[in-house]
């Protein structure tokens, strides 16, 4: 079968398809039970952040490395020489791009990976781009989801916190959608799931409701996706505000269904208390340690036209 990812950009989790999504899926599983060493030898990596990271980071370089490839790039947020010189990120990455087979970026501001992608002469993978998508956090969600519950099919999810800027979660419940799953968004009014995703949802007939009570649909649910408030995007008063609306404790997972997973994408501020780490639900730091397996599947899938 021809790989349809060979070769291409990964800048939303809408453009991928639900075969893809789960050739993805399938191929982390497969390198976390066989680690392939030399798959990448000889690639040349770029990896630009144009803004902080280090789960996306770290795990990406992690995942070039025992793949077998070389990292190029940097990590300075806008404090780039190409940023200080007046470069325009059009202009960066045709460079960029000169120098590596694939291009994994994360930049403040909304369509900037898309941008990149019209510029690039190799694939462009999304790391994040404002508060619009982080489809590779969305991929080490899915294989976690899917490492624990043994299918992606026709989930309770839960999806908590900060709604409107939580990019992960936008990426997370358009991915899921394509797999029937039902899901409750847990949010203050200020921060409810933006109306254009909800509208997607509902043309794409899937059951979601708006709660703001989180014990309320806790015993119903498999998985509990919790997030912080975005604090770089915030007002700084409203943030004080709404930082600690929902905490989750061990107390108050009594009740719960037996295969719930609790997952984040962190870092954690106090949204979750460290009591939960130590009960079976908390999977949360395998999710991260998973980055590692989903960017190599990708990374694998896209630069390999047969593995
Ligand atoms: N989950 C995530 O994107 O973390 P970083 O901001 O540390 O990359």
């Amino acid at each position: 079968m021809t790989n349809p990812l060979y070769n291409k950009n990964i800048i939303s989790i809408a453009d991928l398809s639900r075969t893809e999504l789960e050739l993805i899926v399938s191929t982390a599983q497969s390198i976390k039970q066989d680690p392939r060493p030399q798959l990448l030898a000889g690639k040349v990596i770029a990896s630009c952040f144009f803004e902080a990271s280090t789960r996306t980071r770290l795990s990406f370089e992690t995942a070039v490395q025992r793949l077998g490839g070389t990292v190029i790039g940097f990590d300075s947020g806008g404090n780039t020489s190409l940023a200080q010189k007046g470069e325009t990120l059009a202009d960066s990455v045709q460079v960029i791009s000169s120098y590596s087979d694939a291009f994994f970026m994360r930049h403040p501001q909304e369509g900037a990976a898309r941008l990149a992608s019209e510029y690039s002469s190799v694939p462009v993978i999304n790391g994040g781009d404002g508060a619009n998508q982080h489809p590779t956090q969305t991929l080490l969600d899915l294989f976690s989801i899917y490492e624990t519950q043994g299918t992606l099919e026709g989930l309770k999810v839960a999806f908590v916190g900060d709604l409107k800027y939580g990019r992960t979660v936008h990426s997370l419940a358009q991915a899921l959608s394509l797999f029937g799953c039902q899901f409750y968004f847990v949010a203050p009014e200020a921060l409810r799931m933006p109306d254009y995703l909800c509208e997607e949802l509902s043309e794409a007939g899937i059951q979601f409701t708006h709660v703001e009570n989180l014990d309320q649909v806790l015993p119903e649910l498999d998985v509990l996706y919790m997030t912080r408030v975005q604090k770089e995007r915030f007002d700084p008063t409203e943030y004080q505000h709404m930082k600690s609306k929902y905490v989750l404790t061990a107390a108050m997972l009594e009740g719960v269904k037996e295969n719930l997973k609790i997952l984040h994408p962190l870092p954690r501020v106090d949204e979750i208390t460290t009591d939960v780490d130590h009960t079976p639900y908390a999977y949360y730091f395998q999710q991260a340690e998973n980055g590692v397996y989903a960017r190599q599947s990708l990374l694998a899938l896209v630069l390999k036209e047969e593995l």
